[in-house]
């Protein structure tokens, strides 16, 4: 039996176009409740989301994250958030001390739950039939957003979500060869067969994808970006909400 939850999951692919037409309420509102069903760490639930629908405002995130135009047009932008606000009221209402904020481990964990509520976010939106694209640039300008979605300290913009009615049949893009993702017992390293095998297929998809413009491998693609350090406001801004990573 092929799990209807796996079979929507192997159909993903980002979406960048949106025909002009409103995401329904009462589907958002169970694409936001199904985030919320997230398990997350010690049930500290570090993450929350801000819901965007101003024009104005996607205007600005558009700008913000480098021209991505499509926030612009969708009708929906979602900025997930960690988020440890309400635990720090909790702290404070036990008259603790917020150690933990000193460690990298509050960095860690607030990414991870936002990553699982994303997910969950994504899966109820795409069974939905709406498209979404995760949007890792909000992290480009942080301060400028933490300042115009006025967020408090502990509270940190991790990755956002456009929304729409898909206007666009992308390809799906493949997925590296199982056996470099999945190891058994222990981790194998002799992997350069299999990145090899996979910036074959990279190059192939981009190729037909492009006609031919853009026939990047996976190596090539992945290298143009990691040979800087691309978001370098992240750290100094963690450091401002009070995710102070010294530990
Ligand atoms: C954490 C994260 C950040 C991303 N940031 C962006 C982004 O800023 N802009 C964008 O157009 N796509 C972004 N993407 C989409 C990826 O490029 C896309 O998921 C990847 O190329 C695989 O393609 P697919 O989603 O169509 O399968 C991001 C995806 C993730 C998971």
């Amino acid at each position: 039996m092929v799990s209807k939850v796996y079979e929507l999951m192997s159909n993903h692919v980002s979406i960048r176009k949106y025909k002009d037409e409103d995401v329904k309420q009462e589907d958002l509102n169970m694409i936001l409740r199904g985030a919320q069903f997230a398990p997350s760490s010690i049930n500290g639930q570090q993450w929350s989301v801000v819901v965007i629908r101003d024009k104005e405002t996607k205007k600005k995130m558009a700008d913000l994250t480098g021209g991505q135009k499509w926030i612009e047009e969708a009708p929906v932008f979602l900025v997930f958030l960690a988020d440890y606000y309400r635990t720090a009221l909790a702290l404070e209402k036990e008259n603790k001390e917020f150690k933990n904020m000193e460690s990298i481990e509050a960095t860690m964990v607030g990414s991870v739950d936002v990553g699982i509520a994303f997910a969950n976010a994504m899966n109820v939106a795409e069974s939905l039939g709406y498209g979404i694209v995760p949007i890792g640039a909000v992290r480009r300008e942080p301060m400028e957003i933490i300042e115009l979605l006025e967020l408090p300290k502990y509270v940190y913009p991790v990755l956002g979500m456009c929304i729409g009615i898909p206007d666009e049949k992308p390809m799906k893009k493949p997925r590296l060869p199982e056996k470099a993702v999945i190891h058994n017992e222990k981790y194998n390293k002799d992997l350069n067969d299999l990145v090899d095998q996979y910036d074959e297929t990279i190059r192939e998809y981009m190729d037909t994808r492009t006609q031919g413009k853009d026939v990047r491998t996976w190596s090539q693609g992945i290298s143009s970006v990691y040979e800087n350090v691309y978001f370098p406001k992240v750290y100094p801004s963690l450091k401002q909400q009070g995710f102070t990573n010294d530990k």
